[in-house]
């Protein structure tokens, strides 16, 4: 675990901006779709759901969709159901706008921006009934772990623009992260296991190639669902 536990979310940044090198069409389609697909960071916001074709359908947050292969099948298979994806890798941003156009997918939309700050800055309350955080940097090295995104702080963080009894999905193929991130979701007031300890794998998940790479080195995936608690009255 972190040493420092009381350490708010958006104190140290959870990324580092890779090589945002890009084909020419990725440019072109980032420059051209991203003014009509992408909400941009602008605080303190306004209503996220309100952009939707169906602002009446459920809404499910992902935090760093990378390249956006989950992101974009679940889009697919799931019209009834809005999607907001915020990522900081431009390429990914890209890539998923293009697939947006491609594919003609209404319920999805993005924010290019770090998503602490988006989620800190423009999100009113309890805007989501769902937030997916697939293989988070694991920044396995012991003098970075404060870059983690799971720590002590953030469980209350999310739990602020969650609707009661929405879920958290999470899903890594880094051992020690994932102990790490069920016992702080367990140790959060805000939040109950869905299951004993890690979940079983939720199948409606499609596997991705970070995944598949995860595998190949022979790491276990552990996959953790909670859903916030929803207030007795
Ligand atoms: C290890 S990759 C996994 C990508 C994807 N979820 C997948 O499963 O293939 C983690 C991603 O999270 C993004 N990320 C990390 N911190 C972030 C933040 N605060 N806001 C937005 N994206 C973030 C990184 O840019 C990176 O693309």
């Amino acid at each position: 675990m972190p040493q420092d536990d009381a350490r708010a979310p958006g104190e140290v940044r959870t990324y580092v901006i890779r090589n945002t090198n890009m084909s020419p069409q990725r440019r072109e389609a980032y420059r051209r779709l991203c003014p009509i697909f992408c909400i941009p960071y602008e605080p303190p916001g306004r209503d996220v759901r309100a952009v939707f074709e169906q602002p009446e359908a459920p809404l499910i947050l992902e935090i760093g969709f990378g390249m956006g292969y989950a992101t974009v099948e679940l889009a697919e298979r799931n019209p009834g159901v809005n999607y907001l994806g915020v990522e900081v890798h431009k390429p990914g941003v890209a890539r998923v706008l293009r697939q947006i156009e491609k594919r003609e997918i209404s319920n999805l939309r993005l924010v290019h921006h770090d998503a602490v700050e988006v989620i800190r800055d423009m999100i009113a309350d309890e805007t989501f009934d769902g937030c997916h955080i697939f293989f988070p940097d694991p920044w396995p090295k012991k003098r970075h772990q404060k870059r983690r995104l799971v720590q002590p702080g953030f469980p209350p963080f999310l739990a602020r623009v969650l609707r009661p009894g929405a879920y958290v999905y999470l899903v890594t193929d880094w051992e020690e992260y994932a102990h790490q991130m069920l016992e702080v979701f367990e140790a959060a007031a805000e939040f109950e296991n869905r299951h004993e300890g890690f979940a079983p794998r939720q199948e409606w998940r499609p596997r991705t190639p970070f995944e598949e790479k995860g595998l190949a080195k022979d790491h276990q995936i552990h996959e953790l669902y909670f859903t916030k608690k929803v207030p007795v009255v």
